[in-house]
């Protein structure tokens, strides 16, 4: 019996309701977004791919840090000229910014809409209520909302790779960060619905999975009994096992609640990439302490132990904030000393940006200058490209499985691939397409690229 398929992907439909979704931020945002337009395909919107055919532009917002809430002001002017020319166009901010600044943002002159993270399901609602003189607002936090009977529509380019939400919220309170204000508390998702959208996707020829929440080995599903309890490291064997040939990633891990059960299971299936991401934030206990991450340097770096002695060929990435509150030039130093120890294949570094409302900015001083937030974070940047250099050309010579997900830049016959370690890899082929596995030898690299040839 053939089995239908149920179509991921966005309906092109020039003759209904058009919508353009503009994404920021995290994975997580990525993903919402997918969430939304399967909802509002619901309601009769077809996605488009300019502001200048839609009647309703939604951007999804990020409050991570200062600078990314300006970027979307600056979006808002765009949206305002736009505005001015097609009467009746709507203007939607979703996401965290919309969590954050609720009233404040609907007061903006182009904002018709403003709904939060857990409120999507009440877009089609808030969309036949809006109009110019009836702006539209929900920013209700859930602890239940998961979204997990809804298909997400997906919106990559290659048809490789997919998102999934295994949880949302966070419950850590890291002093610095505005996400658990912007997102709510923890919950994780039925495992069972989590595995049906694997399956959905793998049927629709995607070849990765990447499980996301802001602390993946806090996910916790309390079944009908003991034995139908699934954690993290369970959840992940599960996923593996829906078939070889499906990849699957998560993050984000966090160093306090990473088990020796998770390393081990990723060990266990080829198909579970070698690959982990283990934001540090600082190198000083001292800083740890005052962001409120619940670990040490010790304790991080005996996480680092457990990772490359279960699985001795596993990347590992992080995150960074430099110039956080009291931050000295000894406690700096500590986290240079760090990534010098740890070897980090590569890190997304930040300085520190202050988020109104969370406990550093109750508590701790905003106090380490500009300058010096600046040059601490070009010289960590410097520091790990040349990590970096070193990592990739510690791969010169050897051989991977890429999963290839479409051609490169450059040209049609150089494809892009990613090694289990999440490299990125560039090598010439006309026999393989996106979503194709090659074998491919390391030939040369950059610090962000490596270049293969196919054998
Ligand atoms: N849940 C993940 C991270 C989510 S936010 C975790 O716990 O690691 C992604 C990264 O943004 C963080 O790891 C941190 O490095 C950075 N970040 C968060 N708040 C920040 C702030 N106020 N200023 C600068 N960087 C910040
Ligand atoms: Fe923010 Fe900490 Fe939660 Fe990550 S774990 S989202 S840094 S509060
Ligand atoms: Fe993600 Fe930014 Fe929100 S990092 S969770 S979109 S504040």
């Amino acid at each position: 019996m053939i089995q239908e398929i149920k179509s991921i992907r966005p309906i092109v439909d020039d003759s209904l309701k058009q919508v353009f979704i503009e994404t920021y931020g995290c994975q997580m945002n990525v993903n919402d977004s997918e969430v939304v337009l399967a909802i509002l395909q619901e309601c009769g919107y077809a996605l488009c791919d300019s502001i200048g055919k839609a009647d309703l532009i939604l951007v999804n917002t990020c409050s991570i840090r200062e600078n990314a809430e300006q970027r979307i002001f600056g979006r808002l002017d765009i949206f305002r000229l736009e505005k001015k020319r097609r009467k009746g166009l709507i203007v939607g901010v979703i996401g965290c910014m919309a969590e954050r600044m609720k009233d404040q943002l609907l007061e903006h002159p182009v904002v018709d809409i403003v709904v939060g993270p857990d409120a999507y399901r009440s877009l089609p609602e808030l969309l036949l209520a809006v109009n110019p003189g009836n702006k539209q607002i929900d920013v209700k936090l859930s602890r239940t909302e998961t979204y997990d009977d809804i298909t997400p529509v997906r919106m990559d380019k290659n048809g490789v790779s997919a998102y999934i939400s295994i949880m949302r919220g966070c419950n850590n309170v890291c002093s610095y960060c505005i996400v658990p204000y912007t997102r709510g508390a923890e919950r994780s998702r039925d495992p069972q619905t989590i595995i049906r959208e694997a399956k959905e996707l793998y049927a629709n020829g995607y070849k990765e999975v990447n499980l996301l929440g802001q602390n993946v080995d806090s996910y916790r599903w309390k079944g009908e009994s003991e034995n139908d309890n699934v954690d993290f490291a369970k959840l992940l064997e599960m996923v593996a096992q829906i078939a070889p040939d499906l990849r699957v990633r998560f993050s984000t891990s966090h160093p306090k609640d990473m088990t020796a059960d998770v390393v081990k299971m990723m060990a266990k299936y080829p198909n579970i990439c070698k690959h982990i991401h283990l934001p540090v934030q600082s190198g000083s206990s001292d800083m740890l302490l005052k962001m409120n991450r619940k670990y040490d340097r010790e304790k991080y770096l005996s996480q680092i132990a457990t990772i490359r002695e279960l699985i001795p060929d596993c990347s590992i990435t992080t995150d960074v904030i430099v110039g956080f509150s009291g931050e000295s030039e000894e406690d700096y130093q500590l986290t240079l000393s760090l990534f010098e120890e740890v070897k980090f294949d590569s890190a997304f570094m930040f300085y520190y940006s202050e988020r109104p409302g969370t406990k550093a900015s109750r508590h701790y001083p905003d106090d380490i200058s500009i300058e010096v937030k600046t040059e601490r974070l070009n010289k960590i940047i410097e520091l790990q490209n040349k990590l970096s250099l070193e990592s990739n050309k510690a791969d010169v010579g050897k051989v991977f499985e890429v999963l290839i997900e479409g051609a490169s830049k450059r040209s049609e016959s150089q494809l892009i691939g990613r090694t289990s370690q999440n490299k990125v890899c560039v090598f010439t082929t006309d026999k393989h397409k996106a979503g194709d596995y090659a074998t491919v030898r390391v030939t040369s690299c950059t610090s962000a690229t490596l270049m293969a040839e196919l054998i």
